[in-house]
């Protein structure tokens, strides 16, 4: 690295010598970064994963941030993948359906983004379809109802800017713009998502305590004969409050979306989608993969009543047969206010991930 940033500084110098004017040239000479686990998760989850060929450091990250926010990306320079990703709505969208550059309306709800390095089981999007962040990064610029743009043309507009080729200089060593380089630097930002500053995560490391509504409703959650959701959507065990696995929670008997079955062509896994983390929910409303939902109570009506049968339900949703688990408007109202406690305030406003 040393060796490296001589020789550079050596270039620059011989260069300079037949200008008058010398360009300052961007030195190589990234700075690591460790992605530091939250206290709340220490001795509770795996460790974040880090590619090898990916690590993050200060300049990658700074790099991602900035291709995350500029429109640079899309076919018309109208969309950046913060249009449908907003900070405010834990980088989901308060819409139902996403509308891309050429105002076209999607048929899924945008998802939120956190907790991205967390995912073990390393598939995203609502189908599972994309196998890693950066693969994931590939989709939305090419994709024709969002940012509708060839990788080709993006890499062009961004090697013609007048400062990215620098910026990726110091990220990577190289002023050649790729798209591979381009979805590194955007992963490694969006590793730095972390949300874990809940009010039910200060419970949990011993700093915060909650309210008796909010106890009952996790006690809800937990059992097998009320709430029963702990099964898919994490415990104190897993404070990712999700399993990021794939499951038919009983919306449809019929669908328009048939979800992972899209990926793996098995019939089995018609209707089934990604668990979504329960974290931020005060935030991301709507809810499931189609929006269809506005608000919690929807979400907990469709839970205790509104459960419909279909050849691929999970045997999870053991209330099935009886149309849901039928909670008390008590046991309703405890059950949201455990779940808005789930909610991490701080997230939505840490000036790491904006603009
Ligand atoms: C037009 C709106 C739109 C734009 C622009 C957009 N996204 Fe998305 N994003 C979505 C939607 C909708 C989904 C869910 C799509 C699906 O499951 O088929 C999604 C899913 C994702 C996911 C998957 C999350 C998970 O937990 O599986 C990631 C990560 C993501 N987007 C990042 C990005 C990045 C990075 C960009 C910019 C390069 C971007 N998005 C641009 C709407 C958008
Ligand atoms: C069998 C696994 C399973 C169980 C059990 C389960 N869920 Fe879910 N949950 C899912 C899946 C899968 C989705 C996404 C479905 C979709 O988008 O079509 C989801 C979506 C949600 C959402 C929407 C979140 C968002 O960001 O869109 C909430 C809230 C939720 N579940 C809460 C609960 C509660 C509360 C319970 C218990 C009463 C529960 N879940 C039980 C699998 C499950």
């Amino acid at each position: 690295m040393k060796k490296l940033s001589f020789i550079i500084i050596l270039i620059v110098l011989l260069e300079s010598c037949g200008n008058d004017v010398p360009k300052p040239v961007p030195v190589y000479e990234p700075t690591p970064v460790t992605l530091e686990m939250p206290e709340v998760f220490k001795d509770r989850i795996l460790p974040p994963i880090i590619p090898v060929d990916n690590p993050l450091t200060e300049e990658g990250i700074a790099l991602g941030k900035k291709l995350f926010y500029d429109p640079i990306l899309s076919g018309d320079g109208s969309q950046a993948c913060a249009g449908c990703h907003n900070q405010a709505n834990a980088f989901a969208e308060n819409r139902r359906f996403s509308i891309g550059i050429d105002r076209k309306e999607g048929t899924r709800n945008s998802m939120p983004l956190f907790n991205l390095a967390y995912n073990y089981k390393e598939k995203f999007f609502w189908d599972g379809r994309a196998f890693d962040v950066e693969n994931q990064a590939e989709g939305p610029v090419e994709n024709p109802i969002e940012m509708h743009n060839t990788w080709d043309k993006a890499v062009e507009s961004l090697s013609k800017s007048d400062v990215y080729p620098d910026l990726y200089k110091k990220a990577f060593g190289t002023e050649k713009i790729t798209k591979e380089l381009t979805v590194k630097a955007i992963a490694q930002f969006e590793r730095t998502m972390v949300s874990a500053n809940s009010k039910f995560d200060r419970y949990l490391i011993g700093k915060e305590d909650l309210t008796f509504d909010e106890r009952m409703g996790y006690q809800i959650f937990l059992s097998e004969d009320k709430g029963d959701c702990f099964h898919c959507h994490g415990s104190i065990d897993n404070p990712l409050w999700t399993d990021n696995s794939f499951h038919n929670n009983g919306m449809d008997s019929v669908f328009t979306d048939i979800g992972l079955e899209e990926v793996t062509g098995n019939p089995a896994d018609r209707g089934k989608f990604k668990t979504p983390s329960l974290r931020n929910l005060k935030f991301s409303a709507p809810y499931m993969h189609d929006g269809r939902f506005g608000t919690l109570d929807e979400v907990i009506e469709h839970y205790s009543e509104g459960l419909v049968f279909s050849p691929s339900i999970d045997p999870l949703m053991k209330s099935a047969y009886k149309g849901g688990v039928h909670l008390s408007k008590t046991e309703k109202r405890q059950l949201k206010a455990f779940l808005l406690s789930l909610s991490d305030d701080s997230f939505i406003t840490n000036a790491k991930y904006s603009r």
